[in-house]
C-alpha cells in the first residue's frame, strides 16, 4: 500500500521532492498518546489478527449438498494421494506470550506453512526475500470452503473452475506437487468429487 512503517522506514522509489509532504515512517509507535493509541497501525492489525478465531468446518451449503460419507472419503483421499505432504492437516501452536489460552493448541490449518517450488506454470516472476518466482507458502485451507478466489493471485475462480482449477494449477514444470496432482488425476470422478466436498467443508 505504499505506508511507510518501523519495518519499512523507507518509500520504495526517491519519491520527487515535491511528492514528499509528510515525514517517515508514516505509520509509528506513538509516545506520546495514551493506552491504545501508543500502538502503530501495524501492531494493531496484527493483535487483531493474532485473536481472530479460526474458520469453523461446516458440512451446510456445501453445493450438492453431498452425504458426510462424501466428505469422509474426500477427508481420506486426501491423504492418501499426498495432498498433506504439504497441506499439513494440523500444527500446535507454541507458548504464547499474549495469553495461556493460545498455548499448545492444536490449529486444524492445512499448512506446512513451508515455501515449495511450484513450477514455471505459478511463477508471478516476482522474487520475494529468498523465495524464488514459482515459490509459495502452502496456502492454509482452512476456511478454504468460504472463499472463491484461489491461489496467491486469485486466478482460481468461479468461472475457470474455482477449487478444481486451484488443484491444476499445482502442475507445471518443476512443480514439488507433479506426482500428487498425478494421483489425483488418475482418481475416479466421484472420488475427485469426494475430495472436493471435503475441501468445501473446511
Ligand atoms: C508441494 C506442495 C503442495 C502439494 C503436494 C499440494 N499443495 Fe496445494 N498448495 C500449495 C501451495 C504452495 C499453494 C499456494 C499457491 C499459490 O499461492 O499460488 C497451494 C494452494 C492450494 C489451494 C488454494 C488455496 C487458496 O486459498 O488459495 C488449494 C485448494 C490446494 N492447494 C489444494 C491442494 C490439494 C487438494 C492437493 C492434493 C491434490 C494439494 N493442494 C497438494 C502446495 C501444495
Amino acid at each position: 500500500m505504499g505506508v511507510t512503517n518501523e519495518l519499512f522506514p523507507n518509500k520504495r522509489a526517491n519519491p520527487p521532492g515535491n511528492c514528499l509532504f509528510n515525514g517517515t515512517p508514516e505509520d509509528h509507535t506513538n509516545f506520546d498518546a495514551a493506552g491504545m493509541q501508543i500502538t502503530s497501525d501495524t501492531v494493531g492489525f496484527t493483535v487483531f489478527m493474532r485473536f481472530l478465531a479460526p474458520p469453523a468446518p461446516s458440512n451446510v451449503g456445501i453445493p450438492g449438498n453431498p452425504a458426510p460419507q462424501s466428505i469422509q472419503n474426500g477427508k481420506s483421499l486426501f491423504s492418501q494421494v499426498h495432498c498433506d505432504l504439504c497441506h499439513t492437516a494440523s500444527l500446535q501452536t507454541a507458548s504464547s506470550g499474549f495469553t495461556s489460552a493460545l498455548d499448545n493448541q492444536s490449529a486444524a490449518l492445512y499448512s506446512d506453512l513451508l515455501v515449495h517450488n511450484m513450477g514455471s506454470g505459478l511463477s508471478d516472476r516476482v522474487a520475494q526475500g529468498a523465495a524464488g518466482a514459482s515459490e509459495f507458502r502452502s496456502a492454509p485451507l482452512w476456511g478454504v470452503g468460504q472463499r472463491i478466489f484461489f491461489l496467491h493471485d486469485g486466478r482460481a475462480t468461479p468461472q475457470n473452475g474455482g477449487l478444481l482449477a486451484a488443484i491444476q494449477a499445482h502442475t507445471s514444470p518443476g512443480s514439488e506437487a507433479n506426482g500428487v496432482v498425478f494421483l489425483f488425476n488418475i482418481l475416479s470422478e466421484s472420488q475427485k468429487q469426494d475430495l472436493l466436498n471435503f475441501l468445501r467443508s473446511l
